[in-house]
């Protein structure tokens, strides 16, 4: 599509490392902007510090000596709470994946303020969990989507992922690879099978697995999106490469398309 550019076809793992280098919101694909430092963003809390009375403030600092007791998390929890489980998932290959990418899911809805930016909780965290040589296994976003604007079919190879919809809507095809997948520079013609057409509004979310639903196509609505990303890195090789697909179905029952790579990992 149109608003597709051909310099979309970059690494998507960037799309999560990006956001922790510039203090720029950056634009990753057509009308798609990775959001990095709020720097006029304040938190609720911020903003009840700043007009609140001494007493007030005074209250707030006790409360904040104490953990939260509402059961929401901030951006930092959330990876503290994730990044275990993400060691154990791909310790044991991937084993129960789908109960793992639930409960990133239901992280991400327990976020305590989810239009905050991530790219500073990002950083710091895995400035200070990250080990040596290692492929960090987790990596959070919130990419602002233009209206119309998005990102063409992708697969994701040797990661998963949720999308959380903050703000505005998102429509999420997924698709499964049918049988082999052939080799990048193949040029061989294969078939994907569409099996969601998700329309992801504030609160709902959309998963993917290794090889569950692994290749997708965001498209944002007219009043555009604000989505969390939230991938987990299998391997120190993982990342995406885009595909073109057949406008209509080869098998219109089955939902089944022909498609091929585009030329180049990256
Ligand atoms: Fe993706």
């Amino acid at each position: 599509m149109s608003y597709f550019p051909q310099h979309a076809s970059r690494d998507l793992d960037e799309l999560a490392t990006l956001a922790t280098h510039s203090t720029a919101r950056d634009e990753v694909a057509d009308g798609v902007t990775i959001e990095r430092r709020g720097l006029l963003w304040l938190s609720a809390a911020a903003i009840a510090a700043c007009v609140g009375s001494a007493p007030r403030l005074a209250a707030q600092s006790r409360q904040e000596l104490a953990p939260p007791t509402d059961g929401k998390l901030g951006h930092a929890e959330l990876l503290a709470e994730l990044l275990p489980q993400a060691r154990q998932l791909i310790a044991s290959g991937g084993q129960d994946e789908e109960t793992y990418l639930l409960a990133v899911a239901a992280a991400l809805l327990r976020l305590r303020e989810p239009n905050a930016p991530v790219g500073d909780a990002m950083s710091d965290f895995r400035k200070q969990h990250q080990r040596e040589g290692e492929r960090f296994p987790l990596g959070f976003s919130a990419m602002r989507l233009k209206p119309g604007g998005g990102f063409a079919p992708h697969d994701h190879l040797d990661y998963n992922g949720v999308i959380l919809g903050v703000e505005g809507e998102v429509r999420i095809r997924n698709f499964d690879f049918c049988g082999e997948v052939p080799a990048l520079d193949s040029g061989k013609t294969f078939e994907i099978r569409e099996t969601r057409d998700d329309l992801i509004l504030p609160g709902r979310f959309s998963t993917l697995g290794q090889r569950r639903e692994n290749v997708h196509e965001l498209v944002a609505g007219e009043s555009g999106a604000l989505v969390l990303d939230l991938f987990t890195f299998f391997s120190p090789e993982a990342g995406s490469r885009f595909l073109d697909v057949a406008a209509k179905p080869r098998d219109a029952v089955r939902r089944i398309y022909e498609a091929t790579w585009r030329t180049g990992r990256r």
